[in-house]
């Protein structure tokens, strides 16, 4: 029989490809989401491109009844946890909503697993929980600065309780994925990022400006300590960061994790500035992009990228698509959502 993964969140961006490169390694997978941040775009890409009729839960994971209904009725042993509000500006002027959504989604998923006797947690964490390190690139010993917003606290929170839980409580185990900056989208441009409103993240800005949507980016701050004083980000293919959630499943149940709980990054290695992510861009994909070079935006780190030795080695994981590659697939998806030839 095959195993079954649940993926809260999975009809959202990293949760719709991680669906995909599940089924694609031989996993059962169960999708649910309430739909807060996505739509069932995300499910039916998931379906077409893999030709299996994905079961879908629309269910609030905040809502413990409900959510304990989908373990009722699906015997997956594994969890990949992506239900969370992730808008960092919003969560410092609304820190409750994320404080109540990211943490009790999470408390539930690790009550529901141990009442069930379910066993692997994966968590999204985020490379937010390093702030400005104070060396690079950071490995997962580098120690987690203070969160700067609500929704970088409920990450290291959210770690914490997942270190904590498998701790104490025997036969769970957790792996949390430090995720660097993913961008890009599925070959197929038949699933990709689907941001609301004005977008917060860059590549999503870029797309949507080359696309005539917005006007003109804004990149924030060119005075920064860097080669070209634009902020250097770990850029990571969003197909190759959920193939990162396949194999840390499999190293679960299959045994193979050293620690009831493990930490990895998950990146290139490779810091890129803002303006040589711009210039690729538009190189890769022959257009001229409207930029202007705009104040440091609050809260923005100079620079982060991973040492990702850890999981190279334990994992046998490493980014394959080349930056180019990801840039070309973020474009044709922006053209597929806008119907542009
Ligand atoms: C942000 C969050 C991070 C979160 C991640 C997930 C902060 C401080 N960090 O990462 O916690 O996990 O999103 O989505 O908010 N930029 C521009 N113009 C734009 C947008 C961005 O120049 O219109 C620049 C930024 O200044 C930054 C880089 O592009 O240097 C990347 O920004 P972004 O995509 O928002 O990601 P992070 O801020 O790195």
């Amino acid at each position: 029989m095959k195993e079954m993964v649940l993926v809260s969140g999975g009809a959202g961006y990293i949760g719709s490809h991680t669906a995909v490169e599940l089924i694609n390694a031989g996993y059962d997978v169960v999708v649910a989401d309430n739909l807060s941040n996505s739509d069932m775009s995300g499910v039916e890409g998931v379906r077409k491109i893999t030709g299996v009729d994905v079961p879908f839960v629309n269910v609030d994971c905040c809502d413990k009844e409900a959510f304990r209904r989908v373990f009722e009725q699906y015997k997956f042993n594994s969890v990949i946890h992506f239900a969370a509000f992730k808008a960092v500006g919003e969560s410092v002027t609304d820190p409750m909503k994320y404080y109540r959504n990211n943490l009790t989604s999470f408390m539930n998923v690790v009550d529901l697993m141990r009442e069930f006797g379910r066993q692997n947690i994966v968590f999204s964490s985020s490379a937010t929980v390093y702030g400005e390190a104070d060396h690079l690139p950071v490995t997962e010993q580098t120690p987690r600065k203070p969160a700067t917003s609500a929704y970088g606290n409920t990450k290291q929170m959210c770690e914490d309780i997942l270190r904590d839980s498998v701790t104490a409580y025997d036969g769970l185990k957790g792996i949390a994925l430090r995720y660097f900056n993913p961008i890009g989208a599925h070959p197929s441009a038949l699933i990709g990022e689907l941001p609301r409103g004005v977008p917060q993240n860059l590549v999503p800005f870029i797309t949507q400006t080359a696309a005539g949507v917005r006007e003109c980016l804004s990149v924030f701050g060119d005075d920064y300590p860097t080669p070209d004083g634009s902020c250097l980000r770990d850029y990571i293919d969003v197909v190759d960061l959920a193939k990162a959630h396949v194999v840390a499943i499999t190293r679960m149940v299959e045994g193979r994790n050293k620690e009831a709980y493990e930490i990895f990054n998950v990146g290139t290695g490779n810091g890129t500035s803002v303006l040589e992510l711009v210039h690729s861009f538009e190189r890769v994909n022959g257009l001229k992009l409207n930029y202007k070079i705009a104040p440091r935006r609050p809260g923005d780190v100079v620079a982060i990228w991973a040492d990702t030795t850890l999981a190279n080695k334990e994992l046998g994981w490493k980014a394959e698509r080349s930056l180019d590659d990801t840039l070309r697939s973020a474009w044709a998806w922006e053209k597929h959502v806008r119907g542009i030839k």
